[in-house]
């Protein structure tokens, strides 16, 4: 499973890159908003330090703007991925994108339904949004096995790529189901790497580690 950072922070996508296991960036405009910076500068920055794919998202309610969008981001460095909204004139917009080769997320997507056309369309990346369907009431991991299934089907190439992620017990389900990729908020990350009996273990040995060497030294 790749593990995306779904932040426009350069701090933090620094931070998390220096672990060497970051495979790739989502942004959308509220993270630039919080980034407070230009955008376009921003995903330059971001380009500096991630070579893997960086989803840029812009706005447009037609497939006219929203491809002219789309080419405007792929021109800003070679792995950016146009993020398009979960509409007609957005998957009229995949289909022509991905005539000039630029790869595509659809984003906002709720439903199997909607993640049938994507995929159809021929988008690179789908972006269901599992911590939003919980916020309503609904079970958001309960799309992402639906659509690894109805994917498997058809063998559809369109990759699975969770969003809005809440948990790391989110990330884990995504995995079991055997989703792509999970886009993950800065918070969440370095709770990956945590348990509390691997802290306590860590403490347990470093003692016993101190213990030993004094015994060994008398
Ligand atoms: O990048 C899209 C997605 O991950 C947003 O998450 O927390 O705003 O629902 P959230």
């Amino acid at each position: 499973m790749k593990l995306f950072l779904d932040s426009a922070d350069i701090q933090e996508i620094k931070n998390v890159q220096s672990t060497g296991l970051l495979d790739g960036i989502t942004t959308n405009p509220t993270l630039i908003l919080k980034s407070g910076r230009d955008h376009k500068e921003t995903i330059q920055e971001i380009a500096k330090y991630v070579k893997g794919p960086i989803s840029v998202e812009g706005i447009g309610s037609t497939c006219d703007q929203l491809v002219k969008d789309a080419e405007k981001f792929a021109a800003w460095a070679p792995n950016v991925v146009a993020k398009i909204p979960m509409t007609f004139e957005g998957l009229k917009a995949v289909q022509i994108l991905s005539q000039k080769n630029i790869p595509t997320n659809v984003t906002l997507v709720f439903s199997v339904a909607q993640a049938v056309l994507v995929a159809k369309a021929g988008a690179t990346y789908v972006s269901p949004f599992v911590g939003r369907l919980d916020d309503q009431g609904s079970v958001g991991m309960n799309l992402i096995q639906d659509l690894v299934t109805v994917y498997k089907n058809y063998g559809f190439k369109t990759k699975i790529l969770v969003a809005s992620i809440r948990s790391v017990q989110h990330i884990e389900e995504a995995a079991k189901l055997g989703a792509d990729i999970c886009t993950i908020p800065y918070s969440l990350f370095e709770n990956l790497s945590k348990h509390h009996l691997t802290d306590k273990g860590i403490l347990r040995f470093e003692e016993d580690y101190r213990k030993a060497m004094s015994v060994f030294k008398e």
